[in-house]
């Protein structure tokens, strides 16, 4: 198993999500929201953000896969759950672990945005920005982070480490460092 080095604890996860849910409670105040969390990743972070919201939301989730047991992004995307809400008309939240290069997200907006919803906004806890591949605007963002992969509240590795209550930073030996 490669190491892992502490980069946020609970507690600084806890204070970003309230920070986030402030500001999307206030901007979808009196308003109707659906918040579609990204399987897998983001079903930690969707628990969290969620509890901390002052307005009411319907929750659902949609699967996407691109990256395979490795820290490879493929740039091949595929919905592996579908929603089972229907968004026509409603404000749409897009909630993420972590937006990479972006190209998961261009796919995701694309394709909620055949189903004509109101609006679609995007909230992710983490973006590495510098890695961008695509224009995409992440209307919420967490905090941003430089390179390096990293693992931990719903983030993997090869399907493991989405238990640790915290994020950690995965020191990869050259051999597996393909970011
Ligand atoms: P993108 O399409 O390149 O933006 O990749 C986004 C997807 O890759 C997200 O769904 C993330 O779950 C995953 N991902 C990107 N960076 C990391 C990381 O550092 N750790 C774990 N997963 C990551
Ligand atoms: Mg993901």
């Amino acid at each position: 198993m490669p190491d892992i080095l502490p980069f946020l604890n609970h507690e600084d996860i806890k204070r970003l999500i309230s920070a986030l849910a402030k500001r999307i409670s206030t901007d979808y105040r009196d308003q109707d929201l659906v918040v579609i969390g990204i399987l897998k990743g983001a079903f930690i972070f969707l628990s969290d953000l969620v509890r901390q919201l002052s307005i009411p939301v319907e929750i659902d989730f949609i699967g996407a896969s691109s990256y395979g047991q490795n820290t490879h992004s493929s740039e091949k995307i595929r919905i592996t759950k579908e929603i089972d809400i229907d968004i026509l008309n409603k404000n749409v939240l897009i909630v993420e672990d972590i937006v990479d290069t972006g190209l998961t997200m261009v796919f995701l907006v694309e394709h909620l945005k055949s189903f004509s919803p109101k609006t679609v906004k995007i909230c992710a806890l983490l973006d590495k920005k510098e890695r961008r591949k695509t224009d995409i605007h992440i209307d919420y963002v967490g905090q941003r982070v430089a390179g390096g992969f990293l693992v931990g509240y719903g983030l993997d590795y090869g399907e493991k480490y989405r238990n640790l209550p915290g994020i950690y930073r995965l020191k990869l030996s050259s051999s597996e460092e393909k970011l």
